[in-house]
């Protein structure tokens, strides 16, 4: 008896093996709306995906794709023709010569209240600057990793999607000087063991930083930022990159919350090159580029038409606001920061924030405005990489509300209350999901009154 036991257990763990041996990380929830939902997923090669979801009894088929990828097997499971505000089980056939394996999850599409109902709560994480340490290829001496379980304290966090805001994952030496160096550092942080509950647990989406685009500070004359965007595009699952194959700046909705997915690294001018010439803002210098910042302005005012909005998060990787920082910062290109700041004065576009990361340490700076609501920049930082120790020029940031250093955390931003009483909350946790530090800011007082 002992015997038959022994040999069933093994059986089931080798299916088990074999079921994980098909999959080289994901299933990974991409961009969700109301109709439809992707899933990511790397295979090994040669193998394929057959994806069916159901809910309240119904089956519905999925369109499957796989990437242009000479490196790794990327599908991509589109669902479609969904009801809104239904949680569906889905289940992926995976089949590679006699292998076959089968790996079940779920997703819940968005809500439709829209002149229905109030919008509903709910909330996202947000986070920036994930390091993995691969010792034979990082530099000498302490690593620079932390603690990566905080990832599966953000998988249990009952969150409607995660905004990863940049150095998402981080090339080296070894990665950034090639093509295949690039594909490498992205599929082997997807597929790292510690990640994949996470993956499964709600929709990602990304921007990215100079660390996940290429080397330290890379700006627009990265020659291989024609592969960082490919490889970008393919490892994650956005709505869409950028325009005519430029940029990856991209928009999304969820809820009564516009998303600006901002692309601060494929146009932008070396951080060195002089902010001012013969005392006048450098036109030459940009961060963001003519092209992205005509879209953003656009589709500002595109969700200003959108009564339904509350909150408009423009989400960039280098921070915006901050008037001390000795490192990279939106205004340091006085250019295009002092045009959109009249920008958002003139057109009156109310509830925006900035969301940022890069800065190894967390803090909201807030920037008063004459006559007009404050605006605010929060930074979220490092979810795994080294911390910093708030010191020189920024030990004592009067334009800071609230800060936290030397910490690894993310944040929580959860939304709640009618539409007169609609507020943000940020709650910015340690590696075990421990509160460290809470703000939070209602929808009027980012309204500026006629
Ligand atoms: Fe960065």
């Amino acid at each position: 008896m002992k015997k038959i036991v022994l040999v069933l257990m093994a059986c089931v763990y080798t299916l088990g093996l074999w079921a994980q041996a098909l999959v080289q990380s994901g299933p990974m929830l991409g961009h969700t709306d109301l109709r439809s939902a992707q899933v990511w997923i790397s295979l090994v090669p040669q193998a394929t995906v057959t994806a069916t979801a159901a809910a309240d009894g119904k089956t519905v088929t999925a369109l499957v794709t796989k990437d242009d990828n000479a490196y790794n097997n990327i599908q991509r499971v589109q669902f479609y023709n969904l009801e809104p505000g239904t949680t569906y089980q889905y289940t992926l056939q995976i089949t590679a010569a006699k292998q076959k394996s089968t790996v079940t999850g779920s997703f819940t599409t968005q809500s439709l209240w829209q002149f229905r109902r109030p919008a509903p709560d709910f909330s996202f994480l947000a986070g920036s600057c994930t390091f993995f340490n691969e010792p034979q290829y990082d530099r000498p001496g302490k690593p620079y990793g932390g603690d990566s379980s905080i990832f599966e304290a953000m998988a249990k966090e009952k969150s409607d999607f995660m905004l990863w805001l940049g150095d998402n994952w981080y090339t080296r030496e070894v990665d950034y000087y090639s093509v295949p160096g690039l594909h490498y550092r992205a599929a082997q942080t997807k597929a790292l063991p510690i990640l994949q509950n996470f993956w499964k647990a709600m929709p990602h989406y990304a921007i990215w930083d100079d660390h996940d685009y290429g080397p330290n500070d890379a700006d627009k004359s990265y020659v291989l930022k024609e592969t960082s965007r490919k490889v970008f595009s393919q490892y994650w699952s956005n709505p869409s990159y950028g325009f005519e194959n430029q940029g990856i700046y991209s928009k999304f909705t969820w809820n009564d919350v516009d998303v600006f997915l901002l692309d601060d690294r494929y146009f932008r001018s070396n951080d060195d090159m002089e902010d001012s010439v013969n005392g006048m803002p450098n036109t030459e210098k940009r961060m963001f580029g003519k092209q992205q910042i005509d879209w953003l302005k656009n589709a500002l005012l595109q969700s200003k038409t959108n009564g339904s909005i509350a909150f408009r998060i423009i989400a960039t990787g280098s921070q915006v606001l901050n008037q001390v920082s000795p490192f990279d910062c939106f205004r340091k290109f006085p250019e295009e920061f002092n045009d959109f700041m009249n920008f958002l004065e003139q057109h009156n576009i109310n509830g925006v924030l900035f969301l940022t990361g890069d800065r190894h340490h967390t803090e909201i700076i807030k920037q008063e405005r004459t006559g007009k609501y404050p605006l605010y920049d929060i930074t979220a930082s490092p979810l795994t990489s080294g911390t910093h120790k708030f010191g020189g020029p920024e030990a004592n940031n009067p334009y800071r509300v609230l800060g936290v250093d030397q910490l690894q955390n993310y944040a929580k931003l959860s939304f709640s209350g009618d539409k007169k009483n609609r507020k943000l909350t940020v709650q910015f946790l340690g590696i075990k999901g421990d509160l460290i530090k809470e703000w939070s800011v209602t929808a009027a007082e980012l309204t500026t009154k006629k």
